[in-house]
């Protein structure tokens, strides 16, 4: 290659609705920000989303629906490759290789997997290798830098792993990526049990912001988000988890820092603290619900098949590659 390539970032997401405040501001606004300096490859992962019970009619939905928010929060296929993950069947390919080369102990540690199954999904080997298959998604286009939130780190860690076993044994391959994981508000909580991440799963809506959501239930959620009997705004997981994750939420959402709010709302009141955090919500989401709007279906499901051509094109040497060096090369 003869232009200067730039390094190069993939990230995934599941097609299981409800995108949230806390993926919003854990990952999908670095994809968006990523976009300009670097290669940047964002991808629906609809075969992670087959490793739960679920609906095909809805995952058929859901699909084309997370592509239409992702492109409303500014995901731009002009300058990112958005496809979904069942349409390059490289992925899956290279996680059966991988596969080979997973010790069970391993999986068998993995916390997303144990906290899945202690909910009731059932144990099955696609729940089970799941992060194998995270593995080959991030390894295939041989990515640099992985933006995801906090709880992803743990199968970063593993793909890491996997990358330098893999190269132990049969050359240089893949480089080793890295996780991109923002400072603040990594980990955003849930609104009504603030030791609890915000999730998509979880039954209480009131638990999180859809960043989807219009301004009135968004000031509702925020106004009965669970804190304390404390009166006092200060940032303190431990004593104070429900305001500490309202003060992320804010610094994350205004730039400002949490000392500085501390400065601002310490003895304001939460009434106050808590308008003020709505306000904040408000004014950075209100701008997606409009562009989510213009955006028609047929205008994102072509998106996704010129995506998913392109990603094709892209992996196929990648993965070519990787069959000559485990000894699978074609005729
Ligand atoms: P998922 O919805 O599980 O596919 O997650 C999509 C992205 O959002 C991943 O990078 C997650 O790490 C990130 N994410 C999910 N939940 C949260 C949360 N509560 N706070 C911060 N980041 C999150
Ligand atoms: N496991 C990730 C999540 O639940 C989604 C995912 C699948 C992913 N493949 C990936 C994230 C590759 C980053 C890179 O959020």
């Amino acid at each position: 290659m003869t232009t200067e390539a730039k390094p190069r970032i993939f990230s995934g997401v599941q097609p299981t609705g409800n995108i949230h405040l806390g993926n919003y501001l854990g990952a999908f606004r670095n994809w968006v920000a990523l976009q300009d300096d670097y290669d940047t490859i964002y991808c629906i992962v609809d075969l992670h989303a087959m490793t739960v019970d679920y609906d095909p009619a809805e995952l058929e939905r859901e699909r084309i629906d997370t592509a239409k928010v992702l492109m409303a929060l500014g995901v731009d296929p002009e300058r990112s490759l958005l496809y979904t993950q069942s349409q390059v069947p490289a992925h899956a390919e290279l996680a059966w290789i991988l596969g080979t080369m997973t010790p069970m102990g391993v999986l068998g540690r993995m916390t997303q997997y144990k906290d899945k199954t202690a909910r009731g999904e059932r144990a099955d080997l696609g729940l089970f290798s799941y992060p194998v298959l995270m593995a080959a998604d991030i390894l295939l286009y041989r990515a640099n830098l992985v933006p995801i939130g906090d709880d992803q780190r743990q199968h970063m860690e593993m793909t890491r792993d996997l990358a330098e076993r893999f190269n132990n044994r049969f050359g240089e391959v893949f480089p080793i990526p890295e996780a991109y994981i923002p400072e603040t508000s990594a980990r955003v909580m849930s609104l009504t049990e603030p030791h609890n991440k915000m999730s998509k799963s979880d039954e209480q809506e009131r638990s999180r912001i859809a960043v989807l959501d219009d301004a009135d239930v968004i000031r509702k959620r925020i106004r009965s988000a669970v804190t304390d009997s404390d009166p006092e705004v200060r940032y303190d997981v431990e004593a104070k988890p429900g305001i500490s994750n309202l003060l992320e939420i804010m610094s994350a959402t205004t730039g400002r820092s949490i000392d500085d709010l501390v400065a601002e709302y310490a003895h304001s009141g939460y009434g106050v603290f808590k308008d003020a955090v709505a306000e904040a919500v408000v004014e950075e989401l209100a701008p997606y619900r409009e562009t989510y709007r213009s955006l028609s279906n047929g205008d994102v499901r072509a998106v996704l098949h010129d995506g998913g051509t392109k990603a094709n094109e892209l992996a196929a040497p990648y993965e070519r590659e990787v069959r000559k060096a485990v000894g699978i090369k074609g005729y």
